[in-house]
């Protein structure tokens, strides 16, 4: 039987996102079976996390399993490309890597976020899709420039809670500002899941900051399936108009990929673009999310971060309930 991966959400149909809401629905707030003793998870870090990391290591311990965790000082140079002649800096090649940790390991996840080239190179997400060509164990995308799918069912999660009925709810993903260049990843994948989930999304921000092409036409196919509807606006009033649900996230110009100094000079004209009461008050009493972490008082205030509309910790506790559905799915 072909092993199954979980890398993107453009693989995941409606049924199967349903599927995986419910089950962390019901996983959360109960005790877990044991459903994954004897069984391990190595997941390789190229950069930094929290939430992700210890969303999986919790989830994993509950269900009885544990969990591998390698950070990049810990690994050789990776070489991704296919027939490469090794005579860089690469250590090792990622066939000899995955096919070697499938030896040990129960399943893999992933996370490479990295800008390593330009955007056209690096939304092959060449690291993640190497490890899943050549693992026999199933991968997990724990983040890459391109995809967050762990972050937007988590997402999908948390506005299921907050409010029932989903379908025909206004969304807007509002970029914010950031000094650092920041992957498309959690962007991308919540304006897919939100589109699947018949969603009214607003995707909003300033004009050089669009989002991969690819992407866009997807969710509004998407959306077109589910009742929903996608559209963009380059102002931050009309983003925040209307608006029940407000997700702030910054993310990086695909046109200036490989240029993070050219970027960063555009960002300085747009300090405006942060989430702050003024800008709350303009929605329909909009719940705040970001996947974190966030830069306080540059994308959002504190005072609509800890205010009551906030539910940013809910968002990071439900990954540690979506982590154990994907867990369930993939290894049960
Ligand atoms: N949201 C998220 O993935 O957080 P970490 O980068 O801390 O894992």
């Amino acid at each position: 039987m072909s092993k199954r991966d979980f890398l993107s959400t453009a693989d995941l149909t409606r049924s199967q996102l349903d599927d995986l809401l419910d089950l962390a629905a019901r996983a959360k707030g109960k005790p877990s079976a044991q459903g994954l003793a004897g069984k391990t998870l190595g997941m390789l870090f190229f950069q930094p996390s929290l939430r992700t990391r210890v969303s999986f290591e919790t989830a994993m311990v509950q269900l009885g399993g544990h969990c591998i965790n390698l950070a990049s000082h810990d690994l050789y140079e990776l070489e991704p490309e296919e027939q490469a002649v090794m005579d860089g800096r690469a250590e090792e090649h990622v066939v000899d890597a995955a096919r070697t940790m499938s030896r040990y390991v129960d399943a893999l996840g992933v996370r490479a976020v990295s800008r390593v080239g330009t955007w056209e190179r690096d939304r092959r997400e060449l690291l993640l899709r190497s490890y899943a060509q050549h693992s026999s164990v199933p991968v997990i995308n724990l983040e890459t420039c391109f995809e967050h799918p762990c972050q937007a069912i988590a997402d999908a999660m948390t506005m299921r809670e907050h409010l029932p009925a989903l379908s025909g709810k206004k969304l807007t993903l509002l970029w914010c500002n950031h000094p650092e260049p920041k992957s498309l990843g959690p962007t991308h994948s919540i304006l897919r899941v939100a589109a699947m989930l018949g969603m009214q999304v607003t995707l909003a921000h300033p004009l050089g900051f669009e989002v991969d092409s690819e992407v866009l036409e997807g969710a509004r196919s998407a959306a077109g399936a589910s009742g929903g509807a996608v559209e963009v606006v380059n102002d931050l009033g009309a983003a925040a108009n209307g608006a029940e649900v407000l997700y702030a996230r910054s993310w990086g110009c695909t046109k200036h990929w490989d240029d993070p100094e050219r970027e960063a000079m555009v960002k300085r004209s747009l300090q405006d673009w942060r989430v702050d009461e003024d800008l709350m008050s303009q929605t329909d009493n909009a719940l705040l999310m970001h996947p974190l972490p966030v830069r306080r008082n540059v994308a959002a205030t504190d005072a609509v971060l800890d205010g009551p509309r906030s539910v940013i910790y809910d968002q990071a506790e439900n990954r540690v309930h979506v982590q154990k559905a994907i867990l369930k799915q993939l290894l049960t």
